[in-house]
């Protein structure tokens, strides 16, 4: 029966020393980052989750995505249920696959004052357990000012009950991230120490290929898969889309199966329909952070893309594209003047596009 195939990959270790720097008492709080798609939502659900209730917390989770305006809402929510259920949860955000975790429904009804409603909600939940751990997915949500007060709220209840609360956060933008607590006047600077999610290697890749046995009676060359893993940059998501490609195709040949899906998968359609949107410009400034990493504003991009473009480029016209970009979230900046691509996927895209010679169609 394929139902009772595993296909999550537990990551031990790192659940057990997140937990441990908590537990100890030597941080409150760490935010674990990662890229989308990297698994940080099943870390946290599969692995932390049941560890920590063994270690004694009473476990709370919740997703900002699920109500990207109002996160004081879904935190509500989340303080409010008697006791959380995994499944329940699992269901709500949808894994796996995310895709839901947008356009869910908050629970109750909203208040019209979250913010003390909140404060007393939690009194009522200190009072009854020893323990907490809060688990906030999705927190680079909260990186705009609109959300400060609530920021600023969270940061309270981390303060007044410092050894009876432990939080891990997410996040998937380091921009976002720095914005929320590495900025002075920011209400959670330095309240969470950043841990950098390790990539999945080859024995995560031994697991999904068994459970593709599993589920299909096929081998998959170890080696191939390796090398298939290391070209998606490592994004299990992605590993795993193909696995299911390859379980409705019937191919069996990773390698060829890669091709194929690169040309036909969602992502690849997301990659072309969000490069297909963009102006020449902002085209061009890709493919150049795409090849050079840096150095947007130099004299020498400027003049090679006045040239490509056949008209003289200013400052002002590129920083307006570079702003679009930022907005859909195709690149960020960690420091002024610094840019990079959100996603390496996306990255390589660039790069196969001017290659291609399809740079200022
Ligand atoms: N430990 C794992 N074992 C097996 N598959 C995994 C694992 N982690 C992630 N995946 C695969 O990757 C997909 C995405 O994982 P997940 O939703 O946890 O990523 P994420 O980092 O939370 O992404 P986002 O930032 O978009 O929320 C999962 O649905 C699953 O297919
Ligand atoms: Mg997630």
């Amino acid at each position: 029966m394929t139902s009772n195939i595993q296909w999550h990959y537990p990551r031990l270790d790192t659940a057990e020393s997140i937990i441990r720097l908590l537990s100890t008492g030597a941080l409150q709080a760490i935010t674990i980052f990662a890229p989308r798609n990297y698994g940080k939502t099943e870390l946290v659900l599969e692995d932390i989750w049941p560890m920590a209730e063994q270690e004694g917390y009473f476990v709370l989770y919740s997703s900002f995505w699920l109500n990207k305006a109002k996160p004081e809402s879904v935190f509500l929510d989340m303080i409010r249920e008697p006791k959380q259920r995994l499944d329940f949860v699992k269901t709500r955000v949808g894994l796996p696959g995310n895709f839901v975790e947008a356009q869910a429904q908050p629970l109750s009804e909203p208040s019209d004052n979250p913010l003390s409603e909140i404060a007393k909600e939690f009194k009522k939940l200190i009072n009854k357990h020893d323990r907490i751990l809060l688990m906030l997915d999705e927190v680079q949500t909260l990186a705009k000012d609109e959300h400060v007060d609530f920021i600023a709220c969270i940061r309270t209840l981390m303060n007044t009950h410092r050894e009876q609360v432990q939080v891990v956060f997410t996040g998937s933008s380091r921009e976002g991230l720095i914005k929320l607590f590495k900025k002075h006047k920011a209400p959670l600077f330095n309240a969470a120490h950043q841990y950098d999610l390790p990539n999945l290697d080859a024995s995560f890749v031994q697991h999904q290929i068994s459970a593709f046995q599993q589920a299909s009676g096929r081998n998959i060359n170890l080696a191939a898969a390796i090398r298939v893993f290391v070209r998606q940059n490592f994004v299990p998501a992605h590993f795993h889309d193909l696995l299911i490609s390859m379980l409705i195709s019937g191919e069996g040949d990773i390698e060829k199966a890669y091709s194929v899906y690169r040309e036909n998968s969602m992502l690849s359609q997301a990659y072309i329909g969000a490069w297909t949107e963009l102006s020449a410009l902002a085209r061009m400034a890709l493919v150049w952070l795409a090849n050079h990493g840096e150095g947007l504003y130099q004299e020498q991009a400027i003049q090679y893309f006045s040239e490509q473009m056949g008209i003289p480029v200013t400052t002002g016209m590129l920083q307006h594209q570079i702003d679009l970009l930022k907005e859909n979230s195709i690149i960020e900046s960690l420091s002024r003047g610094q840019y990079s691509f959100t996603e390496e996927g996306m990255r390589d895209f660039v790069l196969e596009q001017s290659q291609d010679g399809l740079l200022v169609k």
